[in-house]
């Protein structure tokens, strides 16, 4: 009886500590990633990555980005993207890393990346790669004025 009390209590020791190997190791593997990420061109404006961790308006940008290389596959397959992802909306009040960052233009660049976003949305089909380019250089236009490091991965988003 003894005996089997100190078996499980040796057991349980023993997952506990795998546990926390485990999720040491994830830690780490995460961080390498934030660590890629942040070297990685793309993902700063020039400045230095913000000490204080990622802001809203970066992290929403990430979002768009992905969003914006999936748009890319479907329309070059001449689909319609159906579900406008609301959540981009919130560009107009999302925190940049810096309170500089959206000088006095910033809402009508994002004003007319959201409005071309729709009209992909409800593209017809024929216009959906003239729509799509759109979108992009209205990501560019914002870019070239805000936030000018991302501008090469974003031409890249074009559809030629
Ligand atoms: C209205 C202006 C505006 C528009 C439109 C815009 N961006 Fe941005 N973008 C910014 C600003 C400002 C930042 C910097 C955010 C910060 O530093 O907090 C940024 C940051 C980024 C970043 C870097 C994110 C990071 O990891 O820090 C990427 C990538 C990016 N944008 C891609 C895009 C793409 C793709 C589009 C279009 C689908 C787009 N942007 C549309 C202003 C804009």
């Amino acid at each position: 009886m003894v005996l089997s009390l100190r078996n499980k209590f040796s057991v349980s020791f023993t997952l506990v500590i795998c546990a926390l190997i485990l999720a040491n190791c994830s830690g780490e593997a995460k961080k390498e990633e934030v660590e890629k990420a942040k070297t990685d061109s793309i993902a700063s404006c020039a400045k230095p990555v913000n000490p204080n961790g990622d802001s809203e308006l970066s992290l929403l940008m990430r979002e768009m980005m992905s969003s914006a290389s999936n748009l890319k596959e479907m329309v070059k397959q001449g689909n319609v993207p159906k579900e406008f992802p609301e959540a981009f909306l919130k560009i107009h009040t999302a925190q940049p890393t810096d309170s500089e960052t959206k000088k006095a233009s910033f809402n009508d660049f994002a004003d007319n990346y959201i409005s071309n976003l729709h009209a992909l949305y409800n593209s017809p089909k024929e216009d959906l790669t003239k729509n799509y380019n759109a979108v992009v250089n209205a990501c560019a236009s914002c870019h070239s004025q805000h936030c000018p490091g991302p501008l090469k991965a974003i031409n890249k988003l074009k559809i030629e």
